[in-house]
C-alpha cells in the first residue's frame, strides 16, 4: 500500500467552509452509495483528526471542534419540549446559497431510520483531549465557549432518566452501528465512550466551587461505571460457568442473578468459544438479557481507555489471538461476531437486506477498526499482532479502492454495497501505521488510557499547561 495514495484520499476528502478546512467527508467516492457520504460525520472524522494532529496540522481539528460546538443543540424538538444544548449532530454539510455559505447539521432528522447520534458529543470530547495533548492550546480549552459546551454535554449525559445501573441507556443504532441491530439499551461501545468522555471532562473542566457538585457526581458515576462494566460485562470461563449455573426468579437485594438471566439464553456458539486465557466484554446487558455477541470496537476502546482492567485487556487480546481467523480474517477487523441469520436476522434487524449475515454491521469486516486494534495491541504489548493486522489491511485495501467494509465469514469479499474511497478506511490505516512505525507518536496514544484512580477533585496534574 502506498502511503501517498492514502494521504491523497485524505486530502481529497477535506471539506472547506468559508475558505477554512473544517473536516473530512465520509467518502471521496465519485459515485457514493448514499448522498450523505459527502458530509462530515463526527465519528468518521476521529481518525482523520488524530492523523492531522500527529502531523502537526492542528488547524483543521480546531476548526472542526469549534464549528461542531456551534452546531450543537439545534435538533428539532416537539413543541413545548425543552431542547437539550448538549446534543451534537451525526454529521454536517456546507450549504452554498445566495447569502453565502452556512453549515447544516443532521441530528438524525435526515438520516436513515432517524437515529439519534449519542456517540457524537462523546467523540467530540475525546478529540478535544487529543487536541489539548498535542497543542497545549489552553486558551481554547479554557475559553468560556468550550467550558460551557462541556458542561452542557455533561448535563445531558448525566441527567437521571430511566437507568437502573451506572451505564447509559440509549436507543438502537445510536453509534457506529447506526441501524437497527438490537444494540439498544446498554451497548458496550456507548459505555466505553461514556467512560472516556467522563474521564476527559474531569481533566479538562476548570476547577471552581461552582463546579464541585457536577464533578463530584461525575466521579461517583465514573467509579460505579468502571466497576459495573468490569464485573457485569466481563465474560470469561469462570463467569460463563456462573451464568451456566444461574438460578432464576430471585427477588430482593440479596439476589446474585440480578438481571434474571436464564442459563438457557447462552447461545450454542459459546460452547468452546473461550479458553482458560481469554475473555471479553459482552455486547449488552439488560433485564433477562446478555448479548453474548463480541463487538470489536467496544472491547478495543475499553482496552485503550483502561476501562477494562489489565487482566481483562490481556484476555481480550488473547481472544483475538485464539480466534484470529474469525475476528480478523482476511481483512481486519470483524465488527461483530457472530452474525445473526434466519429468523433472528428478521427479528433483530427488521429484515434489513444491507445487514444480511456476514455483511456490513452484521458481521462485516471494517478496515477502519485497525487503528483501535493496533492501539490496543501496542498497549498490551502485542506488537506482533499489530504488525500482522496492518500487513493484512495494507496488502489489499488500495487495490480494492479503499472500501468501507468487506463481507463474508473471513472478510474476503468487498462489501456488497460498500462505498469506495471511504476516508476512514484510509485514515484508520494511516494512524495504525504511524503509531506502529513511529514510537514517538505513541505518546499521544498512551495518554488515551486514563489513570485508574479517580482521586477526589478535578483536573489531572499531567494535563495542566
Ligand atoms: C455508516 C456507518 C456509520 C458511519 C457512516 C458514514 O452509516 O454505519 O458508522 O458513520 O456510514 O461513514
Amino acid at each position: 500500500m502506498s502511503i501517498d495514495s492514502a494521504r491523497d484520499l485524505l486530502e481529497q476528502s477535506i471539506i472547506y467552509y468559508r475558505g477554512e478546512p473544517v473536516g473530512t467527508s465520509a467518502a471521496a467516492d465519485p459515485n457514493p452509495v448514499a448522498a450523505n457520504y459527502e458530509e462530515v460525520f463526527i465519528r468518521d472524522f476521529v481518525p482523520s483528526a488524530i492523523y492531522f494532529l500527529m502531523r502537526g496540522q492542528t488547524g483543521i481539528v480546531r476548526n472542526f471542534l469549534r464549528e461542531v460546538m456551534k452546531l450543537r443543540g439545534q435538533q428539532a424538538v416537539l413543541q413545548g419540549h425543552q431542547r437539550s444544548a448538549g446534543l451534537m449532530p451525526a454529521s454536517f454539510r456546507v450549504i452554498k446559497d445566495t447569502d453565502g455559505e452556512r453549515l447544516e447539521a443532521d441530528f438524525g432528522d435526515r438520516a436513515i431510520g432517524r437515529v439519534v447520534p449519542v456517540d457524537s458529543a462523546m467523540w467530540w470530547v475525546f478529540l478535544l483531549r487529543a487536541y489539548a495533548i498535542t497543542t497545549s492550546d489552553w486558551d481554547f480549552i479554557n475559553s468560556d465557549d468550550v467550558q460551557t459546551c462541556m458542561r452542557e454535554v455533561l448535563d445531558l449525559y448525566l441527567t437521571e432518566r430511566f437507568e437502573s445501573s451506572p451505564t447509559l441507556l440509549v436507543p438502537d443504532g445510536s453509534f457506529m452501528v447506526d441501524r437497527r441491530m438490537a444494540v439498544y439499551g446498554n451497548p458496550l461501545e456507548i459505555q466505553t465512550l461514556f467512560y472516556g468522555m467522563l474521564m476527559t471532562s474531569r481533566e479538562l473542566l476548570q476547577c471552581s466551587e461552582a463546579e464541585r457538585e457536577r464533578l463530584d457526581n461525575l466521579d461517583i458515576r465514573v467509579r460505579a461505571l468502571r466497576a459495573y462494566v468490569r464485573n457485569r460485562y466481563w465474560l470469561d470461563r469462570e463467569r460463563l460457568n456462573e451464568i451456566h449455573r444461574f438460578k432464576g426468579e430471585e427477588i430482593g437485594i440479596e439476589a446474585s442473578n440480578v438481571l434474571n438471566v436464564y442459563p438457557e439464553s447462552i447461545p450454542d456458539w459459546m460452547d468452546g468459544w473461550l479458553d482458560a486465557r481469554s475473555g471479553y466484554l459482552v455486547g449488552n446487558q439488560g433485564p433477562g438479557r446478555v448479548d453474548f455477541r463480541f463487538f470489536a470496537q467496544g472491547n478495543l476502546l475499553a482496552v485503550l481507555f483502561g476501562l477494562a482492567s489489565e487482566g481483562e485487556s490481556q484476555g481480550i487480546m488473547n481472544l483475538f489471538e485464539l480466534h484470529w481467523d474469525k475476528l480478523m480474517g482476511e481483512m481486519p477487523v470483524k465488527i461483530v461476531y457472530p452474525a445473526v441469520s434466519g429468523k433472528e436476522w428478521m427479528y433483530l434487524t427488521g429484515s434489513d437486506p444491507k445487514n444480511m449475515q456476514w455483511s456490513y454491521h452484521n458481521g462485516g469486516n471494517w478496515p477502519v477498526l485497525i487503528w483501535t486494534f493496533v492501539g490496543a495491541a501496542l498497549r498490551t504489548g502485542r506488537e506482533d499482532m499489530a504488525e500482522q493486522a496492518v500487513r493484512l489491511v495494507a496488502q489489499r485495501i488500495e487495490i480494492d479502492n479503499w472500501p468501507e467494509y468487506y463481507d463474508g465469514r473471513s472478510g474476503g469479499l468487498v462489501g456488497r454495497r460498500a462505498n469506495f474511497f471511504q476516508t476512514w478506511s484510509a485514515t484508520g490505516l494511516l494512524v495504525a501505521k504511524e503509531i506502529l512505525e513511529n514510537p514517538s507518536n505513541r505518546v499521544m496514544f498512551n495518554l488515551f488510557a486514563f489513570a485508574d484512580a479517580t482521586a477526589k477533585g478535578c483536573g489531572c496534574p499531567g494535563m495542566e499547561p
